[in-house]
């Protein structure tokens, strides 16, 4: 599913942010991302992503070398994830509704069963009262919602989640962790960055650890 062969990343003109970072996310797999703040956990999801390519080293995305691949096709790529930015990205002149719909259109979904799942689902969330808001008016734990229904709301092969429970309080974050959970289950894998000590240790899932430029792994 996702692979790193002795990655290095580095920003142009910078020092390396990760150096000789290796692991192999296999199907079926949920992992946390842990690292201080400036470690460099979205700096690695980016790199999932194809929002930057390595230095060195070499990443494997569902069996393709990224390294050989053209423009054309890194959205169709893409498309096989969901993501929940650290900054949400919320397109700010469309509704919380028409946000959360937006990967069911570009998949062709038909209308009747966007209009029945995207209000199910931002109800889960508990923003059954904002399908009709601009983002804008949201509180910031608010967007995070619309940005994970978002990302889960088209079931993708894997969801990468950066700091996804950062603006809510531990009941919604529990709320949310639950949905993750039952994505897993039903096949999707997960990969969610965070410093929050706390879920680490309330959910017991292996924990891709960065420290000092590297990655370390534990169960
Ligand atoms: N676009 C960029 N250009 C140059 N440097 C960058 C860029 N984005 C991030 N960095 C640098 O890369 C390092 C890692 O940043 P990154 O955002 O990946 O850390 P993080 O672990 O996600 O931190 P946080 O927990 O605060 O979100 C930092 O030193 C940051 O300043
Ligand atoms: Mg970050």
């Amino acid at each position: 599913m996702v692979r790193f062969e002795n990655v290095e990343i580095r920003y142009r003109g910078k020092e390396a942010i990760l150096t000789d970072v290796s692991f192999d996310l296999g199907e079926g797999n949920f992992h946390f991302l842990t690292g201080k703040s400036g470690a460099g956990k979205s700096s690695l999801l980016k790199a999932i992503y194809m929002g930057i390519f390595p230095s060195k080293g070499k990443i494997n995305l569902f069996g393709r070398d990224i390294s050989s691949i053209t423009k054309k096709e890194i959205p169709e790529i893409r498309r096989r994830m969901g993501i929940v930015f650290q900054d949400f990205r919320l397109i700010n002149n469309l509704t919380v509704r028409e946000n959360v719909a937006l990967p069911l259109r570009i998949f062709g979904t038909k209308s009747s069963i966007i209009r029945r799942h995207v209000p199910e689902l931002l109800e889960w969330v508990g923003l059954g009262d904002h399908l009709d808001d601009l983002p804008t008016s949201l509180s910031g734990g608010q967007q995070q919602r619309v940005a994970i229904a978002r990302a889960v709301i088209a079931r993708p092969v894997l969801l990468l989640a950066d700091e996804p429970t950062g603006n809510v309080d531990d009941t919604i974050a529990d709320r949310l962790l639950y949905l993750f959970k039952e994505l897993h289950r039903t096949g999707t894998n997960i990969l969610i960055a965070t410093h929050n000590e706390n879920l680490l240790q309330k959910f017991d899932y292996p924990v891709l650890r960065i420290e000092d430029r590297k990655l370390s792994f534990s169960d």
